[in-house]
């Protein structure tokens, strides 16, 4: 009875509010939102004070998925008979990996028919590059540098995602890595805040929209707060050590860029930070993200990282975690079982206040309002319009549209690019050119393998040419496992294809070689300390090479590769990523001009693995220079160029662009305008991403010798010109100290502007 009582007055509440929200006016809609916010606050207090400790701290339980909902319910397994126990009686607040309409459904059912309070689920899922129409991994996506493109990415994985019964995603990772070897930076936009933290807030908008009880919205995470993305050496899981000038001045932007956006839940990380497990920490989660940012979503720890604090040495045991944790202000506990084990005993003993479990309960409730659970929790269970929805065409072009955004041109001599349409005989070798399913990538739970278009498929629709395939070599071995959780076996023997292939090559005009990662080589996991071809692929390069040296070599992986021999001697490159279910169809397009390519890379590539970290907006050392010199004294390696194979920003056209008459002008003291001119010099229309960099020439701490502020699309036609004005204020001119305050420092400033981080154009102004 109660229970009913709870939901229509819930209802009644928030009918109210979405009925004054059909106004037009910005005054009226600001006084609605206000008014909103405080009808939710209100429902959120009246509701919390109907619930026990024990229903506070069920919803800061989260368990996987444990059971087919719709089959009987669990007997057997003793741990999801549990979890099932769990659930009835109100001690779990979400699920995640529960996927469709029917299983959503049951679950929810159990949670608002069976517990004494019938408060909904939430339900997560990481819908990292679409949720079963699979797009670019969000590295490719971020080389596109289109944020209209990267927001409608993830509004039509929210709405599919919506109609799948889902209503959370754990995503956007918005940790910077400057580490190739970290598989994990797949999944975010790269080695730049700056970039990073306006590709975070597209993707936060394309999730969340402007309404989250909308059917077509889901509720965004931010992860992993913070510093994973700096793991030492780039394997996974590891340490992090940064200072607190890296702390605010990189790893903070993206995070804090994604609160002021209304970014609604967050997830701590796996890693220490500074010797502190980043889920035990309090500095992060209350002092920093609560406090200073005044963040009021919730946080949920990783998956187990409340308990990964026993052997990180900084809890004894499962309890004293749970303590450490929602001590720390993690509010959600991801699959450790803590606290729904320990915490109610740990607050009774006066361990926890329970002002931190009201807390936690509160904001876990204000987000479930907010996203209409509580007016209807089957708002997100219509099997009709999940049929509808899920795997339309018109996400299907939308993906093609993000996929060939991506591509990047990283070399293109002797005009190769673009590929003849007749009369040519194309070879196309590689595992990958014949692969459906690699180009998915890494987080694709409800992808299905082998939807992706493959690149000889995409190739064939070309008709003018004769098109000859050969394998050439496996990327992985027969017997690998090709499975999310599982290693990768890689062919480091099998070359028994190399001679069909050599000799397809032999009598082609021009070959195109697919190679690269394996879609599972990047992702969670899956760190490298060789970023090369993997396998026999780099001697399958050399010996097609020896045969004909026409060749463009189509990469797809999902991080930077070192990939120097191929720089040195292919005359054409193409970085195509991972780039989702229209993979092939973007590759083909691209290759033959249908498609101008416009991707920037958002990542450096390195000369070799030894040079890692490498990223453009390093810090000078006392000894920068000594190129010509014969003497070792200074800041250099005796074995490999300082320089990266592919700066940050790199990316060509197959038109040309030049840069003339930067002005700046001052506007006010505290405000630069940068104007330049952008000429198509080129025969064929194209896009250029011109960027804006600068820097604070001298400060009193160092500052890069180069850093990203600002950047702006243009399509122009051969020989036409644009004039392009950035205005730069006291956000990017400003930095955070040693102590994490924002400060403006007058004195001299160098700015650049051009197509890439190795852009020389550049002029001067002085801040008073
Ligand atoms: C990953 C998270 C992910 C979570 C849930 C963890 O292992 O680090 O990024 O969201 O699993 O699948």
């Amino acid at each position: 009875m109660k229970k009913v009582i709870l939901i229509v007055l819930v209802t009644c509440l928030s009918c109210n509010v979405s009925k004054q929200n059909n106004t037009d006016s910005i005054s009226q809609n600001t006084t609605i939102e206000v008014s909103e916010k405080v009808g939710i606050e209100r429902r959120v207090d009246s509701v919390l004070k109907l619930m026990t400790l024990e229903e506070k701290i069920g919803q800061m339980n989260q368990y996987n998925g444990f059971w087919d909902a719709t089959g009987p319910v669990p007997k057997s397994n003793e741990q999801a008979a549990l979890k099932y126990e769990h659930l009835k009686k109100g001690l779990v607040g979400s699920m995640l990996n529960v996927k469709g309409v029917k299983q959503v459904k049951a679950l929810q059912k159990i949670a608002v028919e069976e517990t004494r309070l019938g408060i909904p689920l939430i339900f997560g899922f990481d819908v990292i590059h679409g949720y079963k129409t699979i797009g670019p991994i969000p590295l490719a996506e971020s080389a596109s540098w289109d944020l209209e493109a990267i927001k409608k990415a993830a509004q039509n994985a929210a709405e599919e995602t919506a109609a799948s019964g889902i209503n959370w995603t754990f995503a956007p990772m918005v940790d910077i890595s400057r580490d190739a070897r970290w598989g994990r930076v797949m999944e975010g936009a790269g080695e730049d805040s700056y970039l990073g933290a306006k590709i975070g807030v597209a993707r936060v908008q394309g999730f969340q929209g402007n309404d989250l009880a909308s059917p077509k919205t889901i509720a965004a995470c931010a992860k992993h707060f913070a510093a994973y993305g700096f793991a030492e050496a780039g394997r996974d899981y590891n340490t992090a050590d940064i200072g607190t000038s890296t702390l605010y001045n990189v790893v903070f932007p993206p995070f804090k860029a994604v609160t002021d956006a209304g970014v609604r839940t967050f997830m701590n990380a796996f890693n220490l930070l500074n010797d502190v497990p980043a889920t035990g920490n309090e500095f992060l989660q209350r002092d920093v993200l609560k406090k200073d940012w005044g963040f009021d979503g919730f946080i949920v720890s990783d998956w187990g990282s409340i308990a990964e604090m026993i052997p990180h040495g900084y809890a004894q045991n499962i309890k004293h975690a749970a303590e450490l944790a929602a001590n720390a202000g993690s509010d959600m506990d991801m699959e450790s079982s803590a606290y729904v084990s320990e915490l109610a005993n740990l607050v009774r003993e006066g361990k926890v206040d329970e002002k931190h479990i009201d807390d936690a309960a509160q904001r876990i409730l204000r987000v479930k309002f907010e996203l209409g659970l509580f007016d209807d929790p089957y708002l997100y269970c219509n099997e009709e319009h999940e049929k509808e929805v899920v795997g339309k065409q018109a996400f299907h072009e939308d993906a093609l549209d993000i996929a060939k955004k991506s591509i990047v041109l990283l070399k293109n001599e002797n005009n190769l690019l673009p590929l003849k349409k007749d009369n040519q005989k194309i070879a196309l070798i590689g595992a990958l050119a014949n692969d459906k399913t690699s180009p998915l990538g890494s987080w694709r739970i409800a992808g299905e393998d082998g939807t992706a278009v493959s690149v000889l498929e995409g190739l064939q629709q070309y008709k003018g040419n004769t098109l000859t395939y050969a394998k050439g070599a496996d990327v992985v071995t027969p017997d690998s496992k090709i499975t999310f959780i599982n290693e990768l076996k890689i062919n480091e023997t099998d070359t028994s294809g190399f001679s069909e292939a050599i000799a397809v090559a032999k009598s082609s005009d021009v070959v195109v070689m697919v190679l690269g990662e394996h879609g599972y080589q990047t992702g969670e996991g899956r760190s490298r300390t060789n970023i090369d071809l993997p396998g026999v692929q780099q001697e399958l390069l050399e010996a097609v090479y020896k045969v004909n040296k026409n060749i463009v070599l189509v990469l797809t992986n999902g991080r930077p590769l070192a990939i120097t021999w191929a720089d040195e001697n292919i005359p054409a490159i193409v970085e195509a990523w991972q780039l989702g279910v229209q993979s092939g169809n973007a590759i083909a397009q691209v290759l033959y001009g249908d498609y101008n390519p416009s991707g920037k890379l958002p990542m450096t590539f390195p000369r070799s693995v030894g040079q890692i970290p490498i990223y453009y907006n390093y810090k000078n050392t006392g000894r920068p220079n000594g190129e010509n010199s014969d003497v070792v004294f200074w800041s250099h390696y005796s074995d490999e160029s300082n320089k990266p194979l592919y700066p940050f920003g790199h990316g060509l056209s197959y038109t040309t662009f030049a840069y003339e008459n930067l002005k700046i002008k001052t506007l006010s003291a505290r405000e630069i305008k940068v104007s330049v001119e952008v000429i198509n010099t080129g025969t064929v229309k194209g896009k250029e991403v011109l960027q804006l960099y600068i820097q604070d020439t001298f400060a009193s701490v160092a500052r890069p010798v180069k850093e990203l502020k600002g950047f702006r699309m243009v399509e122009l036609k051969p020989n036409e010109r644009q004039t392009i004005d950035f205005v730069l204020t006291e956000k990017e001119l400003g930095f955070y100290t040693n102590k994490g305050e924002f400060i403006v420092e007058p004195g001299a400033f160098k700015v650049y502007v051009g197509g890439s981080s190795e852009t020389t154009l550049s002029s001067e102004f002085t801040l008073e």
